[in-house]
């Protein structure tokens, strides 16, 4: 279900966070889950953990939230989860740990344009009642201005410090949508309910029992007893429900399709051959629609597309797992939904427009004010190669900001990827994109190099990349975006605007408070051991 706030004047909100039974058709009638959803109806009874307005109406995903441009919420959100954890954590990673137990948790609006205060920092957590809060806590309420623009898809979730991944998988997560009538009617797009909807995909494992499964013995034990490097789960749901299909007309519809999951790469193509039209990404228009046959959708990447049906079809997944270098992915985690085309003909008032909003240009790199360098690197057990801890520049989360943007500017970053897979790096607050992505000539001795000094800059990236093969960054993925995908062994150089990108104006509060912002890799997994950085503005 959804939250509309279509009133011109601001709106305020409380959503809690709550455990619920995700149940089986026929356990339907007892009337304290009457509005529960299944996950599949050959599955017992899920338990997860939901965001609502009430015990009663809380759902996985979360309800869709449905901002209007220029029209503030508040929201006060509040912990109602039980005592403990319905799946296993690892107090060896960095990670909350309350002394009075409780599930810690804090709320992060991914691709959200709002003062640190409300980014929902990682030491901001608050257990039930808020008995207990975190270092950085300050304040129930968040404020999301809604300043941005519309098109695309944000998505709220969980960000609490070594547990997102659990937290995540337990099912705290939602779509926002912001919207802006007087510019978007034009377009033209399909709208409405039934014709405009948010695709959420995560993949889930199932016990027989109907529980969430996760496994809870470490690749390295004595490092850490229970963190992979990894979740993967066998099946896909959409919307909550393991491949589900969906009545559809023969006309044109958007999809806002977000990747929801821990760590699987969605690689999406319509059985029947039928394209995607991509209008825009993250939580941006692209300038033009781009018409793909794949959509390779990393973690918490989305696309906004319109399809136009003529007969029913499936969604495939092809990414193969851990991306792009894993295993292809099976009968199970191959199959994503259907679509199941009404053969009637109706009137279809859409269009696809040629032109979409336009936003402040991707300047020349050159002039931006400041090149940083962002290893990503992952450290191995010797005895047995799999990863313990990955960091980012080798540094550790809680090491003191070395990113420290100042409010207005434009840098570029060099990310040198130095693992075997391909990570989705999110900035928050800050909107960027890919310009220019080369191969490392010889990423080996790249590394050994980085080993030594563990500083990009002696290791002369300029010349590791001489002659490097250079990628094309694919024309559906040309906007401002806040996830992009880093390619193992590759330099790949974003634009980063520390502004409104609409319009090049500043943001409408302070970016430079306390607590800061944060970056980091959004494979969940990665993100808790310990693939995350501050973000601190600047004056
Ligand atoms: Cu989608 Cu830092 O998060
Ligand atoms: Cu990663």
């Amino acid at each position: 279900y959804s939250l509309k706030y279509g009133r011109p004047t601001p709106v305020h909100l409380t959503i809690g966070m709550y455990q619920k039974m995700v149940m089986l058709d026929k356990l339907k009638k007892k009337s304290l889950y009457m509005r529960a959803q299944k996950f599949h109806r050959d599955l017992p009874a899920t338990t997860v953990f939901v965001y609502g307005t009430s015990a009663a109406t809380a759902t996985f995903p979360g309800p869709t939230i449905e901002a209007l441009q220029g029209v503030p919420l508040w929201v006060t959100w509040q912990n109602h989860l039980p005592a403990r954890h319905i799946l296993p954590w690892d107090p060896t990673v960095p990670t909350a740990i309350p002394k009075h137990g409780g599930v810690p948790t804090v709320v992060h609006l991914h691709g959200g344009v709002h003062p640190p205060q409300s980014d929902g920092n990682a030491n901001a957590w608050f257990t039930a009642n808020f008995r207990e809060t975190g270092p950085t806590w300050s304040t129930p309420t968040y404020l999301y201005p809604n300043a941005q623009s519309p098109g695309g898809a944000l998505w709220y979730h969980d960000h609490a410090l070594g547990l997102t991944r659990a937290n995540l998988l337990a099912g705290l997560l939602g779509a926002y949508v912001i919207r802006d009538p007087a510019s978007e009617g034009p377009l033209g797009l399909p709208r409405g309910d039934a014709f405009d909807r948010v695709l959420v995909l995560a993949d889930r494992s199932f016990a027989a029992d109907g529980s969430l499964y996760m496994n809870a013995t470490g690749d390295v034990p004595r490092a850490h007893p229970q963190w992979q490097p990894e979740y993967f789960g066998a099946a896909v749901t959409v919307n909550g429900k393991a491949w589900p299909f969906l009545r559809v007309k023969r006309r044109r519809y958007r999809f806002r399709v977000i990747n929801a999951s821990n760590a699987r790469y969605f690689n999406l193509s319509l059985a029947n051959g039928l394209p995607f039209h991509v209008v825009g990404s993250d939580a941006s228009y692209l300038p033009k629609p781009v018409v793909v046959s794949h959509l390779l959708v990393a973690v918490a990447e989305s696309f906004d597309v319109v399809v136009d049906f003529g007969e029913s079809t499936e969604v495939v997944n092809t990414a193969p797992y851990p991306y792009p270098d894993g295993d292809a992915p099976n009968e199970l985690n191959g199959k994503v939904m259907k679509f199941i085309v009404d053969p009637s003909n109706t009137c279809d008032d859409s269009r696809i427009p040629a032109r979409l909003p336009e936003y402040v240009r991707v300047g020349d790199e050159d002039e931006a004010a400041k090149k940083r360098y962002i290893v990503m690197y992952e450290y191995d057990d010797p005895a047995t190669d799999n990863p313990t801890h990955l960091y980012i520049n080798g540094r550790r989360p809680d090491d003191p900001a070395t990113e420290t943007p100042r409010v207005g500017s434009t840098e570029t970053w060099q990310v040198i990827n130095l693992t075997p897979d391909n990570h989705p790096l999110h900035l928050h607050l800050a909107a960027f994109q890919a310009v220019r992505v080369v191969e490392l000539v010889d990423a080996d001795e790249f590394k050994r190099c980085m080993t030594r000094v563990n500083d990009a800059v002696k290791c002369h990236v300029e010349r590791h990349v001489a002659g490097g093969k250079e990628v094309e960054v694919p024309e559906h993925e040309r906007t401002w975006k806040n996830v992009v995908k880093v390619a193992p062994g590759t330099v790949t150089t974003v634009v980063v605007k520390f502004v409104m990108v609409e319009t090049g104006g500043v943001y409408p509060f302070d970016a430079t408070a306390e607590p800061g912002y944060v970056y980091h890799c959004h494979i969940l997994d990665h993100e808790d051991n310990a693939m995350i950085r501050p973000l601190k503005l600047i004056k």
